[in-house]
């Protein structure tokens, strides 16, 4: 991490401080604010306090009350002392439940979907999605999930996540609430966009928004940064926000009322994911699991994708940047990556389990992120900068697995469960999502036995749609198209 000179040290803008103790008279409901932001070196937000209007005045206090500077300063502190301590201990592969190739490995995945779906009836699945993210790769300006990402009918990747739980609730003759978790950046944005499609079909009572905590961007020496004379940049605390919001916005205590063991956890830009997977469900069930993860084999070594690990006993999400060469190119005797399990960010939660953390922790861990990030300059003009000026403070989801002591690890297929939407163009992109999900139902029809074009690369020539109403998977589609199917490059079902 490189440290600059700070944007606003020794600036003009010192010079148009209003005086501390009239501020404080003025808005005497703030005062203990307005003295952590003198105290902890931030009084420069108030450096355009002249300029604005009053109720500028009333949003820019309401936001640093909003603050937490002491925690602002400590995330910082420990980001340019790196007083974090690097990852010791020794790594073991964890047991995983690999895809099932043998009729016995078929017979116990069947099972465990019978116990799956049985959870599922008796309605005891909830389904949680975090999309507060920002999606600053993707640029787009609104929320993720508004996507247009469906291949033929462009539907959103929110419409495609719900038409699944429809599709899953009718299967099973059930209700499945539904929580989303938002960020006040995105929040009415995405409430809208439900309304405005009137919950694409669901009942709008069973699906709960709520919004993750926030926190302020600083610069490359700690400085809050700005993006209007009136408005600090402040950005969603990751997705191990989650944790805290369940607590605070009453979301656990909502589930359990309505009888919810346990949560179906993921993220919104993976557009294969299989929601409420009944296999998935059932061996979680089935062995009292506190989470369990879904994992892909990795592509290759250096593929940048987190993998899943025990050290010292407790199971671990280790990114790829903190692997050592040698650990990433380890293998075993069959030649295959000696840890090979890649992270996709499914999983499945017991509550009860949630609930004991709570009671050892308040919220989990902080990393520090570099970014570009567009804020106002000393003389009250957008700086859009070329190189990384701010920190981002994030909390991940995947360490609460250190806490875990009995989790599951089931393997799936990449090419059918994990295609996240995550930049505009190459990898990760529109084209390569709707690509994805192409070739999946493409896999589908030529496995009943229709014809299908494929390239060199194996893509489906050609384009497909299928609604998840219509077949949410593979055998419900046999039962509905039979093999003398005539594929004519552009299918919608
Ligand atoms: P990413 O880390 O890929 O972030 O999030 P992102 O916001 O989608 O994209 P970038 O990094 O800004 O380009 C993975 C998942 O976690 C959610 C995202 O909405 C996505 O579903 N997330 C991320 C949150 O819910 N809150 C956060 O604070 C961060």
């Amino acid at each position: 991490m490189k440290f600059s000179n700070s944007l606003f040290m020794h600036s003009p803008v010192d010079n148009k401080l209003p005086i501390r103790k009239t501020l404080e008279k003025e808005y005497s409901d703030y005062t203990s604010y307005i003295e952590d932001a003198y105290k902890f070196g931030q009084s420069h937000v108030f450096g355009w306090w002249s300029e604005i209007t009053p109720s500028e005045k009333k949003s820019l206090l309401d936001q640093i009350s909003s603050i937490n500077f002491l925690l602002i300063k400590k995330l910082f502190n420990d980001a340019v002392l790196k007083t974090t301590q690097p990852r010791q201990g020794i790594l073991i592969p964890p047991q995983v439940i690999a895809v099932p190739k043998h009729d016995t490995e078929k017979e116990i995945a069947e099972r465990a979907k019978q116990i799956g779906e049985n959870s599922l009836r008796k309605g005891e699945v909830a389904i949680l999605t975090v999309a507060g993210g920002d999606g600053t790769r993707l640029g787009i300006s609104g929320p993720k999930g508004t996507f247009p990402i469906a291949p033929i009918s462009k539907k959103s990747i929110f419409q495609l996540h719900a038409e699944k739980i429809i599709a899953v609730q009718k299967r099973y003759n059930t209700r499945i609430p539904w929580y989303i978790m938002t960020s006040k950046n995105n929040d009415s944005a995405t409430q809208n966009f439900f309304k405005s499609h009137k919950f694409f079909g669901l009942d709008s009572q069973q699906v709960c928004f709520f919004t993750q905590g926030m926190l302020p961007v600083v610069d490359l020496n700690g400085n809050l940064l700005m993006d209007s004379k009136s408005n600090i940049i402040m950005s969603p605390n990751g997705h191990g926000g989650v944790l805290v919001a369940l607590k605070e916005k009453g979301i656990l205590s909502d589930m359990k009322s309505r009888g919810i063991k346990n949560i179906f956890y993921h993220q919104i830009d993976n557009v294969l994911i299989k929601i409420a997977d009944p296999i998935f469900i059932g061996y979680h069930v089935k062995d009292e699991a506190e989470i369990s993860l879904k994992v892909v084999k990795k592509c290759h070594p250096e593929e940048k994708v987190g993998i899943v690990v025990y050290i010292d006993g407790h199971l671990h999400m280790i990114e790829y940047s903190e692997l050592s060469r040698k650990d990433m190119y380890a293998k075993i005797e069959d030649g295959t990556l000696k840890y090979n399990a890649g992270n996709i960010a499914v999983h499945m939660i017991d509550i009860g389990f949630l609930e004991k953390v709570y009671q050892m922790e308040e919220s989990l861990p902080y990393h520090a992120a570099m970014k570009k990030v567009p804020c106002l300059g000393e003389d009250g003009g957008m700086i859009d900068p070329k190189e990384n000026n701010a920190i981002k403070f994030e909390s991940f989801i995947f360490d609460i697995l250190r806490y875990v002591k009995k989790s599951v690890i089931m393997e799936v297929l990449r090419e059918d469960e994990f295609s996240p939407l995550k930049n505009m163009k190459g990898e990760n992109s529109p084209a390569s999502t709707r690509q994805d999900m192409i070739n999946l139902f493409g896999r589908w029809l030529q496995n009943i036995g229709v014809s299908i074009p494929t390239d060199s690369h194996g893509n489906v020539m050609g384009l497909i749609e299928i609604n998840p109403c219509f077949a949410l998977d593979q055998e419900e589609l046999r039962n509905k198209v039979d093999r003398y199917f005539q594929f004519h490059g552009n299918l919608s079902l």
